[in-house]
């Protein structure tokens, strides 16, 4: 078949597909076409926008290293994580509100015992963390692992630093004690912008957007005979709980940090008085 133009083009390449043997390959192949062709046919771009957007992802898929990851990114603040995260995590009402991994998760963190301090900066505001994890009936789940990292009180993750992976800081891995509990020292996180030096920061500029993510520490929670949860726990009061750059805050997922009054935090740990407190009980729902 020859002699394609707007009318018949998108038939002609969806035809193409027909001897796509894996069923969910040519579904997807499918959609993309139909989705890609429609998209096309909405914006109608010149060609100098069309060569606009093949730089971009050009210089999306550049500015990925080990350490940076502009793709993920991108399906971040254009909601795509999200969307497919919601499409992944359809849990009852009981379970524990899932939100992005993110970027910044390293799998080789290092494992703590209980009560660790897993910051290095002494500096700063000083956070105390008591969580517990249960399963859906209310039940410890003993040994449960505890991934959980978060950003700096300016803002900046560990990997961002010029030490890269190599000083690993402000992110741990615990097991849960056999009531469930686990509990750690840190520092209390700022709100920062994402990495926005790259072609997503000159999306954002672009439409007019600003790149920041309200205060939060991330989690990972897995358990045998239990499905992973991958959240966050949101600090009340932060001034972009409701323009989240990457879209990824639910109200069940926003905690006000406390102040232990004494000596003895409620989970019995040595403290400061003063001393902020996060507190959240994590539910794993049984796995499907
Ligand atoms: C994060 O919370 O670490 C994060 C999530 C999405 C994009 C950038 C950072
Ligand atoms: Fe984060």
């Amino acid at each position: 078949m020859r002699n394609f133009n707007e009318d018949n083009i998108t038939q002609a390449v969806l035809d193409r597909l027909s001897g796509c043997s894996n069923s969910r390959t040519r579904r997807i192949s499918e959609a993309l076409v139909r989705h890609l062709h429609a998209f096309i046919k909405e914006i109608e771009p010149t060609e100098a926008e069309w060569a606009v957007a093949i730089d971009f992802l050009t210089k999306t898929g550049q500015m990925c290293s080990d350490t940076r990851q502009e793709f993920i990114l991108l399906s971040d603040t254009l909601g795509a994580s999200m969307l497919v995260d919601a499409i992944n995590h359809r849990f009852d009402g009981e379970s524990t509100q899932t939100t992005v991994l993110g970027p910044f998760y390293v799998e080789e963190a290092r494992d703590f015992p209980l009560g660790a301090n897993i910051s290095s900066e002494s500096g700063d505001e000083p956070l105390i963390v008591e969580g517990s994890v249960k399963d859906s009936r209310g039940n410890p789940i003993s040994g449960a692992l505890i991934e959980t990292w978060h950003a700096d009180n300016r803002g900046f993750y560990d990997v961002q630093r010029d030490t890269g992976k190599s000083a690993l800081d402000m992110r741990a891995r615990f097991h849960a004690d056999e009531t469930g509990r686990f509990w750690y020292r840190s520092i209390v996180p700022a709100a920062y912008p994402i990495p926005n030096d790259g072609p997503v920061g000159k999306m954002l500029d672009a439409q007019g957007r600003h790149p920041y993510r309200p205060a939060h520490v991330h989690f990972k929670l897995s358990a045998p005979g239990f499905e992973t949860i991958v959240t966050h726990v949101f600090l009340d009061g932060d001034h972009y709980l409701d323009s989240d750059v990457v879209f990824g805050v639910k109200d069940a997922l926003i905690k006000k940090l406390g102040k232990i009054d004494g000596h003895t935090s409620p989970g019995g740990q040595e403290a400061t008085p003063g001393t902020s407190l996060l507190e959240y009980v994590f539910v794993l729902p049984d796995k499907r």
